[in-house]
């Protein structure tokens, strides 16, 4: 059976890179773009201390669309530029926000949320959507976070061919 126990966070380096050999693991045995995501919003929540969502916004007609995600009901459809996920689409850039609610125009999904993360996936110059990581927690991650989670979509943009969804 594959390797699914959880990885100590006792140090963040060793923590990602470990999830990056998971992930590669994952992408590398399997070619469903749907059961790729589905497993790496999984390796995320099941791993990551103190998050309460996980998952990914998809860019269908110029609006990301609710995809594959871990934790409670979510908005489905967020209009670019709207939220942290559609700057982080408009932007090219990941947002690492300490206080949500000090964010202009966040979108509330989970009223227990307090700090986000969102990497835009980028590929050829074209956003395919984003990776939305939430936190109770303020201020919950740090440019080591945004570091490794961008290393995190790259692996996704080795695999994936997001022009087939
Ligand atoms: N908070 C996000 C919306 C998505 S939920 O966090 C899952 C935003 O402001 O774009």
């Amino acid at each position: 059976m594959r390797e699914n126990s959880k990885i100590s966070y006792e140090d963040k380096n060793i923590f990602y890179k470990i999830m990056l050999v998971r992930l590669e693991g994952l992408l590398s045995s399997e070619t469903d773009w749907l059961a790729n995501l589905s497993n790496a919003a999984a390796l995320l929540y099941t791993n990551l201390p103190d998050i309460n969502w996980s998952g990914f916004y998809l860019m269908k007609k110029e609006e990301l669309v609710l995809g594959p995600f871990q934790g409670k009901t979510a908005c489905t459809r967020i209009k670019q530029g709207k939220g942290v996920c559609g700057t982080a689409a408009v932007e090219m850039k990941t947002q690492l926000v300490p206080d949500v609610h000090l964010f202009p125009g966040h979108i509330a999904c989970d009223c227990a949320s307090n700090s986000e993360v969102v990497v835009p996936i980028i590929k050829d110059g074209i956003v395919y959507g984003v990776l939305d990581i939430d936190s109770p927690t303020n201020n919950r991650f740090d440019e080591l976070d945004a570091k490794y989670l961008q290393l995190f979509v790259d692996k996704l943009n080795k695999y994936i061919d997001w022009s087939q969804i």
